[in-house]
């Protein structure tokens, strides 16, 4: 067993714009729902501010070339280039990109930018937000726009982050709760925004390159009995493979379906999108890993509320088809998110053998509590702990033969978590404030930044 990875490995970083730029309001910004967003726990950060990268982009950039990344994932506020969604092009907001961009060529870091990472513009949520038709036109023009200014550069592009995700645990991300007819609307009109991204990616940008980008768990049946394993079926296919079956093959899968009409919900399909499942496709597949997901058959409304309230096992149920189950063969973190490397694994070869297609992790990461210490340090070893067990799986994978050509994993620098502010840090690099006072924002390599720049400097995982 070789603890080297290929040649050419794509070792990188990721952020998105809502979670670290701040400046929500500068430069002609319109606001987007992550600005406006009802949020459960006031005492938390919102995303005002952030971590200001905005302004400390050129410095960020630096150190993460300095740790030596290849790749920086990163996106694109979407009201920064539309403030409402739609009609004029706000050329500050273009130009902040284009200085990103070339920057980070500078350094010979390669862009992987994702369209739309949960900020939807709010003018477009006022006109329904993605149960309206209009938002997937609205999103068509965008995504062609910002392919038309920076595609000369930019050759690698991701869609929308985590559709499922943002659907099932609609409450924190976007702080409302979306009925099912209404949400597996949404869902086709997401994924025919993508099919349209992908289509203008390939015409308009030479050697353009995109693919989709899902948060993408196996779901494990809680015990052998058959209805336990049925009830993972039924969940791996609404948690995971509708929505990548909808992307690489174009088309609902069939438990997919089942699972609508037992639930009668009708999805209006409009006359162009049969052209557009299925003649456009996805040259790789982006990955966002964190956990896996345990399942059984629930044999009693025994209380909870129909619907998945987080990531996390516990919080899954939907009656007559499945209901979270703890797994006890798995560790958790502080915030109770299990971990399971040798998860990673089995989801790697289980997502190849499916689509074939080149996998690139985009997130991975442990969301921790850090401590900044007297001398300016940041002793993360728990950190290096958890990537390097996920790393090592990793190259299990590829050694088993799954074509995964990159790991960028969360975060690049510190951020403002989706639903746990600051406190709950992923970065490499520290970012000095609380959820209450933004002080310096000066910036701080951790311990697992100097792992990380190892690792990337041998191509090795330390032994
Ligand atoms: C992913 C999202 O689902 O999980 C990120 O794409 C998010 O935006 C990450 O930050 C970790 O979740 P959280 O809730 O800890 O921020």
């Amino acid at each position: 067993m070789t603890n080297t990875f290929p040649k050419h490995f794509l070792w990188g970083a990721s952020i998105s714009a809502h979670q670290t730029e701040g400046a929500y309001q500068s430069d002609g910004k319109g606001l987007s729902v992550q600005d406006t967003r009802q949020r459960d726990n006031h005492d938390i950060t919102d995303f005002t501010v952030a971590v200001d990268h905005y302004h400390h982009y050129k410095e960020d950039i630096r150190l993460l070339a300095e740790m030596g990344i290849k790749v920086f994932r990163f996106s694109i506020a979407w009201t920064r280039i539309f403030p409402n969604g739609r009609g004029e092009i706000n050329q500050k907001g273009l130009q902040h990109y284009n200085d990103v961009i070339d920057e980070l060529l500078k350094y010979g870091i390669q862009p992987y930018i994702t369209l739309n990472h949960f900020d939807l513009p709010q003018a477009l949520e006022d006109e329904g937000g993605w149960s309206a038709r209009t938002t997937v036109e609205a999103f068509k023009h965008y995504a062609e726009t910002v392919f038309e200014a920076y595609g000369d550069r930019a050759k690698h592009w991701l869609t929308i982050n985590e559709p499922n995700i943002m659907l099932l645990v609609d409450k924190k991300i976007l702080g409302k709760e979306i009925p099912l007819q209404e949400k597996y609307q949404q869902f086709h009109h997401l994924m025919i925004a993508e099919k349209y991204a992908f289509k203008r990616c390939h015409e308009l940008i030479e050697g353009g390159k995109i693919g989709p980008v899902p948060n993408i768990s196996l779901v494990y049946p809680a015990t052998s009995k058959p209805l336990d394993n049925q009830a993972a079926l039924y969940f791996n296919s609404v948690r995971n493979w509708a929505y990548l079956d909808f992307s690489c093959f174009g088309r609902y899968n069939t438990v997919f379906k089942d699972y609508l009409n037992r639930n009668n919900v009708t999805i209006t399909i409009a006359p162009e999108d049969k052209e557009l499942m299925e003649n456009h496709f996805p040259d790789f597949v982006a990955m966002n890993f964190y956990t896996t997901v345990t399942v059984e058959k629930p044999t009693k409304k025994d209380g909870m509320a129909n619907g998945i309230s987080d990531q996390q096992s516990e919080d899954i149920m939907e009656w007559g088809f499945y209901k979270g189950f703890t797994n006890p063969y798995l560790k958790k973190n502080e915030f109770n998110w299990t971990i399971d490397p040798d998860g990673l694994k089995t989801t790697l070869q289980t997502l190849y053998d499916r689509y074939h297609l080149p996998i690139i992790i985009t997130e991975n990461g442990l969301g921790a509590k850090d401590e900044l210490t007297a001398d300016g340090k940041i002793h993360d070893t728990y950190r290096i702990n958890y990537l390097k067990q996920h790393i090592d799986q990793c190259l299990q994978a590829i050694e088993a033969g799954v074509d995964l050509i990159g790991y960028s994993p969360w975060s690049a620098i510190d951020l403002v978590s989706v639903h746990e502010g600051i406190s709950k840090r992923y970065g490499f690099i520290y970012v000095d404030r609380t959820e209450q006072d933004e002080k310096d924002l000066a910036r701080y390599r951790k311990d697992s930044f100097y792992w990380y720049q190892e690792l990337i400097k041998t191509n090795q995982l330390p032994s």
